[in-house]
């Protein structure tokens, strides 16, 4: 652990005691102070320079505009996606996509996966992803179908798409505690959860274990949120979805899955359907930055596009 200013001999003891500088950068300097003999002071300070480094101290909204115009954007490869979601998917954010089987969920993180490789002229990060599959459904002969129609390097491409299996919640926990070594080290700029739902719905059924579900939930959300600030990625998770008994609410007889718990955490949320043939609708249905809007793209052969096949224009 690095911290200016802080004495080494402080430092060494924060980390045989188990610190970190993100579980540090949550504290109050009463509860530091209690755990670890130091003065609250100097916990004050450690405490400080913890959230400086994580880029959580106050700043003024005009830098925070300047730093914003800044961020990454992953093209989802429609024009018109992009649109609605200000350019692409961001950097330093949760992404959430829901929707029904076959809407698109795992086509569009494939694509992504393929994307944030590209240069940063294209749309990319030029970095790599990490894919974490809950349900197998990864497939590289498909990653290889839609590179394969963009010209793009295939075997480069595969190369630099990370994939672990997560068997179940514990697993996942176990996978993202490893993050802080995985980032850094592969130049991962795109972190997918495909699915979030899956585990977390099969795991905790009934009301008896709701509390804990949503426990669980908040907790990931917040450590995902953490890591992608911290290490300035694009992190997309997929979500299913359920009837809506309260129709009004979302206004559609669907609405995602995992409640309200996790509802407020990610700050875009996709709301991905079917349509005619190949074409799908995304809503972006619960954004901090952007109104409530919809955009049409395809789901074809070579992945995410604006537009058909021309065949299919006459379907
Ligand atoms: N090689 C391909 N060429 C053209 N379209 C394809 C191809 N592979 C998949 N698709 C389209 O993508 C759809 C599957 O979408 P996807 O796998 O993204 O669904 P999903 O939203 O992840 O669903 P689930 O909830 O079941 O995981 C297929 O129904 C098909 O329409
Ligand atoms: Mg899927």
């Amino acid at each position: 652990m690095d911290l200016e200013g802080i004495n080494k001999k402080v430092l060494e003891k924060l980390e045989i005691a188990g610190f970190t500088i993100e579980n540090l950068s949550i504290l109050t300097s009463e509860e530091l102070s209690s755990k670890i003999d130091l003065d609250i002071g100097e916990a004050k300070k450690i405490i400080n320079k913890a959230q400086h480094k994580l880029g959580i101290q106050p700043i003024s909204a005009m830098k925070f505009l300047e730093l914003e115009s800044k961020r990454g954007k992953i093209t989802t490869s429609s024009n018109e996606f992009d649109g609605i979601l200000g350019g692409g998917v961001w950097t330093q954010e949760l992404t959430e996509l829901a929707g029904g089987f076959g809407s698109g969920k795992t086509q569009l993180c494939f694509q992504l996966c393929i994307n944030v490789q590209l240069p940063f002229e294209e749309g990319g990060l030029e970095g790599n992803a990490f894919f974490i599959d809950t349900e197998r459904t990864f497939s590289p002969r498909r990653v290889v179908e839609m590179a394969s129609y963009r010209e793009l390097d295939v075997e480069e491409i595969l190369n630099n798409i990370y994939i672990s299996s997560a068997v179940n919640t514990h697993h996942l926990f176990s996978i993202v505690d490893q993050l802080d070594e995985i980032i850094p080290e592969k130049n991962i700029k795109l972190l997918i959860i495909d699915s979030l739902a899956s585990h977390f719905r099969s795991e905790f059924i009934g009301k008896g274990k709701l509390v804990e579900r949503q426990q669980k939930l908040m907790k990931i959300a917040e450590l995902l949120i953490m890591i992608a600030v911290k290490y300035d990625i694009a992190i997309v998770v997929t979500n299913q979805i359920i009837a809506n008994v309260e129709e009004f609410l979302f206004g559609s007889p669907e609405e995602p899955a995992l409640g309200f718990a996790w509802a407020h955490r990610p700050q875009q949320r996709i709301f991905l359907r079917k349509s005619r043939g190949s074409s799908r609708i995304a809503r972006l249905f619960d954004s901090s930055r952007m109104p409530e809007r919809e955009a049409l793209f395809y789901v074809t052969e070579s992945g995410i596009t604006d537009a058909p096949y021309s065949t299919e224009l006459f379907e």
